[in-house]
């Protein structure tokens, strides 16, 4: 356990009054939103970024004003005071950076997905409960307002018993140049290599299209996975990267509730730069949720306006961030969603995916 500050008489009073510290591993892409958002917040502060490219961190430090500069994880967990790390490595490495951050006992935000598989979700999970660290997992279209007013509708059983879902992720970066040129940046090549610890689109945005259908509408009791990867390239091979992880996913899913449904995604859907949406389907109405309409509202169909097929726009309360709840977690020690878990179990449909597309079967998760 780390030292309490004279400061502060017990560790209670400590961890709520102290600014919250926080490092960031990996400092590519993603990492800027961490550290923008967490420059959002109040009572935290930025200590120490760590990249094992030291232009990326010593760039990426520089911009955000960050002092300490590492280029080895152990090396920042032993000499810096840390509350929290933020895990943006590519997906191959939040198991073995992840457990070095929490065996410290230090509190984890790690990127999605958890792990490349339930076997090592698992296992960041046990880690995560020995060490009784704060442990979230950036499923980040739970920071949409319109998901969480979604979920309070279906628990509440405002469309009452689910029958049918369809789920979708769509993107277009195989087609389109709107976030980079894939067949030359380094960022977008190591998502389409499963040497490079890729799951393919699956992997990537299936984990959030999972999460986003399953966190208001229940777990997957079974489905069917088709995946697709297409030809993109001379030998199907750019750099020193085989273009060979899935690129199109469909599946068909049934919940623990006995409710149907589709969830798809793709890297090639034209005309979609990042597209998330839900609709589901019950007895009694329907709730449906678009992000690239709105991230603050929702839609449903009730009551009289179930006969003639009428949609009415619901404004969403304001709900906290993934940042904001990992910060409170870690200020109030009670652990808050999605934590590893809730991440672990989308990762065990992940794995399921595999076995169907390959054996060509239903698979029960
Ligand atoms: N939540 C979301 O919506 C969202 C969006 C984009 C990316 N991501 C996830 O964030 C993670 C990072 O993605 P990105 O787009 O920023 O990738 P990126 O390739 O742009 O950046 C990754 C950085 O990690 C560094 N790195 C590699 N191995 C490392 C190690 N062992 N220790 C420290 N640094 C290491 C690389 O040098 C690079 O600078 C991925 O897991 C990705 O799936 C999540």
């Amino acid at each position: 356990m780390r030292k309490v500050s004279s400061k502060y008489s017990t560790l209670l009073e400590y961890e709520r009054f102290k600014m919250i510290k926080i490092a960031i591993v990996g400092t590519g892409g993603m990492a800027h939103m961490h550290a923008r958002n967490y420059q959002k917040l109040k009572g935290v502060k930025l200590v120490a970024g760590c990249d094992v490219n030291p232009e990326n961190v010593k760039n990426f430090c520089k911009k955000f004003g960050i002092k300490g500069i590492y280029t080895d994880i152990n090396e920042m967990l032993s000499k810096e005071e840390i509350d929290g790390v933020s895990n943006a490595t590519p997906d191959q490495y939040h198991k073995e950076t992840s457990i070095a951050v929490m065996k410290k006992g230090i509190h984890i935000l790690c990127e999605k997905p958890l792990a490349l598989n339930y076997k090592d979700a698992k296992k960041m999970v046990d880690v995560a409960k020995q060490k009784k660290v704060i442990n979230m997992v950036n499923l980040s279209y739970r920071d949409s307002f319109a998901i969480h007013k979604a979920q309070e509708l279906f628990q509440n059983g405002t469309i009452g018993k689910l029958k049918h879902f369809n789920a979708s992720y769509l993107q277009s970066w195989l087609v389109s140049n709107q976030w980079g040129d894939w067949r030359t940046a380094d960022t977008w090549l190591w998502r389409l290599s499963k040497d490079h610890g890729s799951n393919g689109v699956l992997g990537d945005v299936g984990v959030h299209i999972i999460d986003f259908l399953t966190f208001p509408a229940g777990n997957i009791k079974s489905l069917h996975c088709q995946l697709k990867t297409f030809d993109k390239a001379k030998n199907n091979k750019i750099k020193k990267y085989k273009l060979d992880a899935n690129d199109s996913c469909i599946i068909s899913a049934e919940l623990q509730n006995g409710a149907v449904g589709t969830i798809t995604a793709t890297r090639f859907a034209t005309g979609h730069i990042n597209d998330v949406s839900v609709v589901l389907y019950g007895d009694k109405g329907a709730i449906k949720v678009d992000l690239a309409n709105s991230y603050n509202t929702i839609q449903v169909c009730l009551g009289k306006d179930i006969n003639p097929g009428n949609w009415k726009t619901i404004k969403c309360k304001k709900t906290p961030s993934n940042y904001q709840r990992f910060i409170n977690s870690i200020k109030t020690g009670k652990n808050d969603q999605p934590n590893f878990q809730t991440a672990a179990v989308v990762q065990k449909a992940i794995d399921a995916c595999f076995v169907s597309d390959k054996q060509n079967k239903t698979i029960k998760v």
